[in-house]
């Protein structure tokens, strides 16, 4: 049975329906999380926790759950299908108002819609074969830290990139590299494990902060900076990072081996410690 949680009852997705008037159906006027979950344990609930309150308050919509709440609400959705890897969705809308207008209401009340979906881990094959990216010009908007559910500007460039051959994209902008259409972004440089500064261009996505913990945990130099062109092209491995992917080596850039065009010897350290970080989790 697949429940939804949906503004505090426990529905079948079937049932759970929202007003065609939703702001965030009419104007993607939300916010969204997704949270991994492994063994029916939730992973990383808190720091999810704190980014979904700090994009409610960035488009000032209050929060509808306290926080033990939201757990309760994870945990009971989490264990309906204890022995697979699942993904929590959140979705939080400004709310229905019969009024289709630009101008935000007063405060109307949010709705909130929680639901699992099912995560396929890489498999080996996956991970021996790495991803194909290509590098995009990024026309997304000016506040990609906000989780908003406003997700055209990646769509299209997903199914640009499909035309090439490539599964995923490195967003460019200005010149630099940023993200990639649902991850975040990694390059290993003569020896140093790189990544973009948090900033409004990126999402500050937690699977990324991990990953640097890590690194610090097992003195794997790294640093938060600005990633050109020429780094990329030059990068001895690229990693893409997300809460549903975990942490994807890139083995073909613009259709050029990265590297020797294997996942390489930092990837493998770095995902191993990962699973090890997952597995002491539940
Ligand atoms: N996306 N950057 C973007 C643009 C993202 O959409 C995501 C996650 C990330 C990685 O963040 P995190 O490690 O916190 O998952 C970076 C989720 C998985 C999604 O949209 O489904």
């Amino acid at each position: 049975m697949s429940l939804v949680y949906l503004n505090g009852d426990y529905v079948e997705r079937s049932c759970a329906t929202v007003p065609v008037t939703d702001r965030g159906l009419l104007f993607a006027d939300s916010t969204y999380e997704v949270i991994p979950v492994y063994g029916g344990e939730v992973f990383s609930a808190k720091q999810h926790l704190q980014r979904l309150q700090r994009n409610l308050d960035a488009i000032h919509i209050p929060n509808p759950l306290t926080e033990s709440e939201w757990l309760s609400v994870f945990k009971h959705l989490a264990q309906q299908e204890p022995d697979s890897e699942q993904s929590i969705y959140v979705q939080i809308t400004r709310g229905d108002y019969p009024q289709r207008t630009h101008q935000p209401p007063q405060p109307i009340k949010p709705n909130v819609i929680v639901f699992t979906t099912e995560i396929n881990p890489m498999s080996p094959a996956m991970a021996e074969q790495g991803l194909h990216v290509m590098t995009l010009a990024d026309k997304r908007w000016h506040r990609c830290d906000i989780k908003s559910t406003n997700l055209l500007a990646n769509i299209l460039a997903l199914d640009e990139a499909k035309k090439y051959g490539a599964d995923d994209v490195i967003f460019i902008r200005d010149g630099i590299a940023k993200e990639g259409a649902s991850s975040n972004l990694l390059i290993v440089l003569q020896g140093l494990l790189i990544t973009p500064p948090n900033d409004e261009t990126v999402l500050p996505g937690i699977t990324r902060d991990l990953v640097l913990k890590l690194a610090e945990k097992n003195d794997q130099p790294y640093a938060e900076k600005n990633i050109c062109l020429d780094d990329l092209h030059q990068a001895s491995e690229i990693w893409l990072t997300s809460s549903t992917r975990e942490i994807v080596p890139v083995t073909r850039l613009d259709s050029q081996p990265v590297g020797d065009g294997k996942p390489g010897p930092y990837w493998r350290r770095m995902h191993q410690q990962y699973q090890t970080l997952k597995q002491g989790s539940h």
